[in-house]
Formats: structure tokens, sequence, C-alpha cells
């Protein structure tokens, strides 16, 4: 019965995957230690019970001390990071601050109980990052090993890569058991709607524009988020100690194919459920017009990555991994999410939930 930490556990991935291990291991504690960002919202652990939310920041390295001590946590799972790549084009400096300074801060908690106290107990520091890491690819290239060299091209991703340096280092220097996870673009439920999934989705039920970035070729490739959170489990229990794993949804798709593929799914829900026209009667679709009327190419993301794709052999024969669901399904199902949870996400647009932290939290 394991002891979890999990960083930024109120955020979208942490989010999911707290519901994931928390149906998976009833008998484990959990507890959440998120600051509570904008990105951040209590309401993602609604229906958790025995989850502990403690609002607090990362960079606090006495708190993350207290804790792993005070509740004799084993296993910490960090997500906790700045994660929106055109915030970080914006403003560099929180991503610095959270996902390098942040993350050695909870290294250095963890070194000090787990080696240094020795508090003699088996212990993983898991850490949460992303495959652009590796830089981007062309079209011939070949998918992402862990093995191919880092090339960070936007300040949210050299943030993430410095981060995946200390962790290689906390472990090779002081032999910190860590696991590290490489994943690509993640959907589902609890997505801040800047993301362009759920943003394009939020924006055509409102009739607004869907803003594609140049020429709409990029790549990604998609992984549901439930799969994702599979593989962290896997890795989290299976994991050679200091390696790195690539995780990958096996969906590799231009933006361009994910917004039709997102525009015909919202025509295909208003043609088979009168209601939504009524809730939504800005959206073409309540007007009988094609959501995608509203695509509007814009001006390109400055250093904007061409294609990202993940080479998850070493994921598969080592830890059994692979994804389980295909695109269009699990789009079709995260689009019904989004219209079922609809007060989720104006709550969320809103800033309403801030209302909460406050009361709750002073
Ligand atoms: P998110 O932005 O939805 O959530 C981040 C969470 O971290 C929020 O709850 C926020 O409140 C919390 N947080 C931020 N700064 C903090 C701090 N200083 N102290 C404590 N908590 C803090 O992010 P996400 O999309 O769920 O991503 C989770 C992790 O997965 C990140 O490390 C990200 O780099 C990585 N990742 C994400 C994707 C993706 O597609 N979303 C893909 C690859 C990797
Ligand atoms: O690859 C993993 C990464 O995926 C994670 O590490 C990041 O945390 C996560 O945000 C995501 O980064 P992307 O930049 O790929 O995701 P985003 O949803 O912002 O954009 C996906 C693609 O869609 C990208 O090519 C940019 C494009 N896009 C995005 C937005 C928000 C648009 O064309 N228009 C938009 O308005």
């Amino acid at each position: 019965m394991p002891n979890l930490l999990i960083t930024g556990g109120a955020g979208f991935i942490g989010a999911n995957f707290v519901h994931h291990w928390a149906k998976a291991n009833p008998a484990d504690t959990l507890i959440v230690l998120d600051a509570l960002t904008y990105a951040g919202n209590p309401a993602n652990l609604d229906g958790l019970e025995g989850v502990e939310l403690v609002h607090g920041d990362i960079r606090d390295t006495d708190l993350a001390t207290n804790l792993l001590r005070d509740r004799q946590i084993d296993r910490i799972v960090h997500f906790a990071a700045e994660s929106h790549v055109d915030r970080s084009i914006a403003g560099p400096d929180a991503f610095v601050d959270t996902n390098v300074i942040g993350t050695h801060s909870l290294l250095k908690a963890a070194r000090k109980v787990w080696l240094d106290e020795g508090s003699g107990r088996a212990h993983r520091f898991h850490h949460i990052s992303t495959d652009e890491v590796y830089g981007t690819l062309s079209l011939t290239d070949p998918a992402f090993t862990e093995d191919t060299p880092y090339a960070p091209n936007s300040p949210y991703s050299a943030s993430k890569a410095g981060s995946d340096h200390l962790v290689r280092a906390y472990h090779h220097t002081y032999g910190l058991d860590t696991v590290t996870t490489n994943c690509s673009n993640n959907y589902g439920p609890y997505q801040f709607p800047e993301k362009l999934i759920p943003l394009f989705i939020i924006n055509a039920l409102h009739g607004r524009p869907l803003p594609i970035y140049g020429d709409g070729m990029q790549i990604r490739d998609w992984l549901y988020v439930e799969d994702h959170c599979t593989g962290i489990a896997l890795a989290l229990t299976k994991g050679r100690a200091g390696v790195t794993y690539n995780i990958g949804g096996g969906a590799e798709l231009p933006n361009l194919t994910v917004i039709e593929t997102l525009c015909a799914a919202i025509d295909k829900a208003f043609a088979a459920d009168e209601t939504l026209a009524a809730r939504f009667p800005d959206a073409p679709a309540a007007k009988g017009q094609p959501t995608a009327t509203l695509k509007t190419h814009v001006t390109d993301r400055p250093g904007h990555d061409r294609r990202y794709a993940i080479d998850e052999t070493k994921a598969r024969t080592e830890l059994g991994y692979q994804a389980a669901h295909g695109f269009e399904a699990r789009f079709a199902e995260t689009l019904h999410w989004y219209l079922n949870n609809e007060s989720w996400w104006r709550a969320v647009l809103s800033g309403e939930y801030r209302d909460w932290i406050a009361k709750q939290y002073g």
C-alpha cells in the first residue's frame, strides 16, 4: 500500500491519473500537491474519496520535504508544470521557475528524505515529460526514440528538457530511484480549453473562428489520456530505475485532419440531438451550416515544430504498454464529455472555481 504524492494532480493529466490510480488501487493513500494555477481545478478531483488536496507550490522545498517525511510518501508522480507552448512564448519566466526550479526543489526534498535521512523504504520519483524535448521531425525522419538527441525549440520544451536532465543527474549522481516518461499530445476529459481540441470544441459551440496556425499541416501523435495513464502506471511500477520511456498514441495526424474530424463530429452530434441547437444557438451546426465554415488560417506560432512522432518500442517490449484506443472513437467520447460537462468548462473559463479556492484557502 504505497503512499503517493501526485504533483499537479488538479490539472488535466494529473487529475485523470488520480482517478485512474484510485480506481485500480483503492487502498493507497493519494496526496495531491497543486498550486492551483489557472490550469489547476479542484473540481477535477470531484467524486474521489480519500484523496487529499494540498494547496502548495512545488518550489516550496520545506513543504515538499515535510510532506514526504510526515506522510511517509514513497512515490512521487510529478506532473506539475507550466504546460502551454503559446504561453511560454509570451512569457517564458514562469516556465523556468516552475518546470526547472520547481522540479529541482522536489528532487532536493526527495534526496533529503529518501537518501540522506534514509527512510529505509523503497522509493521512486516518476517525472512526466514530453516528446517536445526531442525537437521537430521532417516527414521522412524516423519517430523519436529514447536515444534521439535533445533539441528543444520553445521555452516550454527547453524548460522541460532542463527538468529531464536534472532528474537524470539526481539518479546518476545521488542514486535517486527515478523514471521519466516522455509522451505525445494528450486529449480527453478535463483538458483546459487553451489546447487545440478543447479550444476548438468550445469555439465551434459558440460560432467563433477556429484559428489554424499556418497551413495546419503540423503533425502530432495523439494520445488518449486514459492510455497515457496506463503507460504511467506501468512505468511507475515496472520501469527500470534511471530509465526513460516514450509513450505515444499511435495516431500521427496533421492538425487539419484533427480539425476536420472535430467539425464532422460536431455536425453529427447536432444532427442526432436537437437539444444541442437550443443550448448552443450560435453554433453553425444549430443553423444547419457545417462547423467547418469556422476554419480560419492565422499567423503561424513562432518556431512552430512541424512534426512529432513517438517510437514506443521500448515501452511496449519492456513494460507491455500499448495504446488501446483509436483516435476517432476516443475523440467522439471526448466531444461528448465536453457536451455533457458544460458547467465544468463554463466555470473554468469564467474563473468561477477561484471563489471556491479563495474561500477554502484564504
Ligand atoms: P496542466 O497545465 O493541465 O496542469 C498543470 C498542473 O500543475 C495544474 O494543476 C497546475 O495548477 C499545477 N502547477 C503549475 N505550477 C505549479 C507549481 N509551481 N506548484 C504546484 N503545482 C503547479 O498540464 P497537463 O497538460 O496536465 O500536463 C501535465 C504534465 O504532463 C506536465 O508536466 C506537461 O509538461 C506534461 N505533458 C503534457 C502533455 C499534454 O498533451 N498535455 C503532453 C506531454 C507532456
Ligand atoms: O507533444 C506534447 C505537447 O503537446 C505537450 O508537452 C504540451 O504540454 C501540450 O500543450 C502539447 O503541445 P502542442 O503545442 O503540440 O499542443 P497545442 O494543443 O497547443 O497545439 C496542437 C497543435 O495545434 C500545434 O501544432 C499548434 C496547433 N494549434 C494550437 C492552437 C491552440 C493551432 O493551430 N491553433 C490553436 O489555436
